[in-house]
């Protein structure tokens, strides 16, 4: 086995300690630090994974022998990471969305463009088979040219409680379907038009869903479901689809209600067991299979699978539905 390569995480949240562990375990890659601004968490993670705690951002992208840094902060907060990253010679694993804005999008690629490092967002569910099965179907011509895309992905409330005040629905959940309807039709959203709806989470100001019809460049058309307000109580903590139909077939993907339940006296659980679980005290799943291609590509000196502009284009959609909800009207996809 080669040298293994130093990773360092910023931002130790739940996905933050999931990449942790993740790095600590592949045989490829070793856990050398991890900084959070809640002091107490860093080290709590360093005790618990065996790694440095870093004191501030610059001395965990600096610390000895780190050559791939993942960002796990809040949507709206991955464009100093990334730079700092990029600006200590890392490569640049930064969870989805890549930004919540252009501006922060376009100065975290050329700072990564700048210091000749990778830079891949963390668009997980381009690691899950029903997603890579759909993408193969439609790129092989099994579909014919796309009519109608359908995705939807609805989480139960707790999500919203917890990441609402932050950010919204169509960043924290419709970018990982934009991009997977980009990815598997190979054609981008150009025109989108927005409805949303707050009631729940109201009292935060967050909206409960935002429902997005739009057209592809290829002038078929889709709908796209969002919402994080599913009751609490719901088996399955994840309701996800993807549906394409074309003028020769039809691909469809559901995720989230596995073969795998759980009850007590008062409910029934389908936890995820696709994207994180462990076996045998070691993760398995997307998010390990995606950070394994990613230290793959450094190693190897291999395009990640999820580029720059892919990134940038789905934040870009995501954009646009909000500047449809903003004039009710719809709105151009901007470049
Ligand atoms: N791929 C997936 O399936 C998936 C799932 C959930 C979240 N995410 C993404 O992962 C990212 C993190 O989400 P989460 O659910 O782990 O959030 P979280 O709230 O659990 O964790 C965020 C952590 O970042 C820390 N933080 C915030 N600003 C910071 C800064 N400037 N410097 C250092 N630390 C900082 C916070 O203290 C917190 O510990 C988000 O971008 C989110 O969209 C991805």
């Amino acid at each position: 086995m080669g040298e293994q390569r130093g990773a360092a995480v910023i931002g130790l949240g739940m996905m933050g300690e999931r990449h942790a562990q993740v790095w600590k375990e592949l045989p490829t890659t070793r856990l050398v630090s991890v900084y959070d601004v809640v002091e107490e968490r860093a080290q709590e993670v360093a005790e618990q994974l065996g790694c440095e705690a870093a004191g501030s951002l610059e001395e965990a992208v600096r610390a000895d022998g780190v050559q791939i840094v993942s960002v796990c902060t809040d949507d709206q907060a991955h464009r100093e990471a990334c730079v700092a990253a990029a600006e200590a010679g890392c490569h640049v694993l930064v969870e989805k969305p890549l930004a919540t804005t252009l501006e922060d999008c376009d100065a975290i690629i050329d700072a990564c463009e700048r210091a000749g490092v990778k830079l891949m967002t963390g668009h997980i569910c381009r690691f899950d088979a029903h997603y890579t099965r759909c993408r193969d179907a439609v790129q092989a011509g099994e579909v014919g040219e796309i009519v109608q895309v359908f995705a939807r992905r609805n989480n139960i409330v707790p999500s919203g409680r917890r990441i609402g005040p932050r950010t919204s629905v169509a960043y924290f959940l419709g970018v990982h379907d934009i991009d997977l309807i980009h990815w598997v039709t190979g054609k981008r959203i150009t025109r989108v038009h927005a409805e949303a709806s707050s009631k729940v989470l109201a009292d935060i100001g967050a909206d409960d869903s935002i429902m997005t019809v739009f057209r592809m460049e290829d002038d078929s058309v889709g709908a796209l479901e969002t919402c994080w307000v599913i009751p609490e109580g719901s088996p399955n903590s994840l309701d996800a689809r993807l549906e394409i139909v074309g003028t020769l077939g039809r691909v469809a993907a559901r995720v989230g209600g596995e073969g795998f339940e759980q009850a007590s006296q008062e409910r029934a659980m389908r936890p995820d067991i696709v994207y994180w679980t462990e076996m045998h005290d070691r993760a398995y799943g997307g998010l390990r299979r995606q950070l394994e291609h990613f230290a793959d590509c450094v190693i190897e000196d291999r395009e990640p699978s999820v580029t720059p502009q892919d990134a940038r284009a789905a934040v870009a959609v995501a954009e646009a539905i909000h500047r449809s909800l903003e004039t009710g009207a719809p709105a151009e996809v901007g470049t």
